[in-house]
């Protein structure tokens, strides 16, 4: 029987979730407040019973911190004032950061004294080329094309953006750790839009850095890496990241990952999280599809990509029956 949680698993597919957020008001004032957000982090937990808690958080409260002006608009994600150039860049800084994001810690701790033996709590950032998309667009994107052009066109001009959230993770997640995290996730949420080479030194190496500077300090916490839509380069994620487990999306061939990952290290999902809307046997049956497929090796099961607002919480109940169902 593997673990399971979900990744987005506290949301708006909750009333109890969108009762809270109501109260708090905006959607940062629930991150920023340890109460709330450690009630947030623990509502899935006591309705299904997940094997792990992930803090609530997100991964651009990290670019907040080091200066950048941040927004979610209602309906429509993310704004910041974007970062296309050294000028902008050299506005940031890694000053105010650990007392900006001092609440966050203080929720790790809260869950961590809540949480029973038998829950894992996972603290997690942004890997630094999907954060760095979001800084450097000014929010979501299609294309991505001020991103990947500044790091065509200047890649040390780039490298200098990396480099200074590559920092700010290192801090952010030792401070999580210090905290009561027991395991890291790392979200590489846009990794799939990279080319090889680019995917190399804007994903794999900068995430590499990351794992290494908290392994050599906490070796014993595991890092789950999920760059999304990495594809055949997951295979060398695994083997020059350094994570313990890699998280696959949806579209990730299982037999294919079973040799080329999971002979590695951890996998972790990757049931698609539409299944999860549809329910019933097309769900079930794909949950013991993953299940078998991944069974004779480590593995966690876990969605693709994060769960939709649109799920009916009664289908999640069933979803962790069918996996924990004997085969
Ligand atoms: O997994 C969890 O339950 C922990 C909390 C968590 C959130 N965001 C809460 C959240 C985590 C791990 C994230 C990660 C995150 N945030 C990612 C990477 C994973 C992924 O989904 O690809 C990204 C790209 C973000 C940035 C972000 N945050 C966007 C683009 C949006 C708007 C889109 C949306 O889903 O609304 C958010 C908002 C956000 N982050 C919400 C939640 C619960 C919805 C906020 C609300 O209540 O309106």
């Amino acid at each position: 029987m593997p673990p399971i949680w979900l990744m987005r698993q506290a949301g708006r597919y909750l009333p109890e979730y969108r009762a809270l957020r109501a109260e708090a008001g905006s959607f940062l004032d629930l991150c920023y407040n340890p109460a709330h957000a450690a009630e947030v982090t623990l509502q899935p937990i006591r309705r299904f019973g997940f094997d792990a808690a992930i803090i609530f958080a997100d991964i651009l409260l990290i670019p907040q911190a080091l200066g950048q002006d941040l927004r979610f608009a209602e309906g429509e994600g993310p704004i910041l004032a974007p970062i296309r150039d050294a000028k902008a860049l050299s506005a940031l800084t890694l000053e105010g950061l650990h007392k900006r994001l001092e609440p966050i810690y203080e929720t790790v701790s809260r869950v961590h004294g809540l949480l029973d033996d038998q829950t894992a709590l996972i603290g997690f950032a942004g890997a630094p080329w999907t954060v760095a998309t979001y800084m450097v667009e000014g929010g979501g994107s299609r294309n991505f094309e001020h991103t990947k052009v500044w790091a065509f066109r200047d890649p040390a001009g780039f490298a200098a953006l990396i480099d200074l959230i590559v920092e700010a993770t290192i801090a952010y997640l030792s401070r999580q750790i210090d905290a009561g995290a027991e395991a890291i996730q790392l979200f590489d949420t846009w990794a799939g839009v990279l080319p090889e080479t680019a995917f190399a030194r804007w994903s794999i190496e900068p995430t590499h850095r990351i794992v290494a500077a908290l392994r050599a300090r906490y070796p014993a916490i595991p890092v789950i890496g999920f760059p999304r839509g990495a594809g055949v380069g997951l295979q060398d994620y695994a083997a020059r990241t350094g994570v313990q487990g890699v998280g696959l999306d949806s579209a990730v061939p299982l037999s294919w990952a079973r040799q080329a990952v999971q002979s590695q290290c951890t996998v972790q999902g990757n049931l698609d999280p539409l299944m999860v809307v549809a329910g019933g046997t097309a769900m079930t049956n794909e949950v013991r599809r993953i299940v078998s497929a991944f069974k004779d090796g480590p593995f966690v099961f876990n969605l693709g990509h994060g769960i939709l607002p649109q799920t009916p919480p009664e289908h999640v109940a069933a979803l962790v029956a069918a996996v924990r169902a004997p085969a």
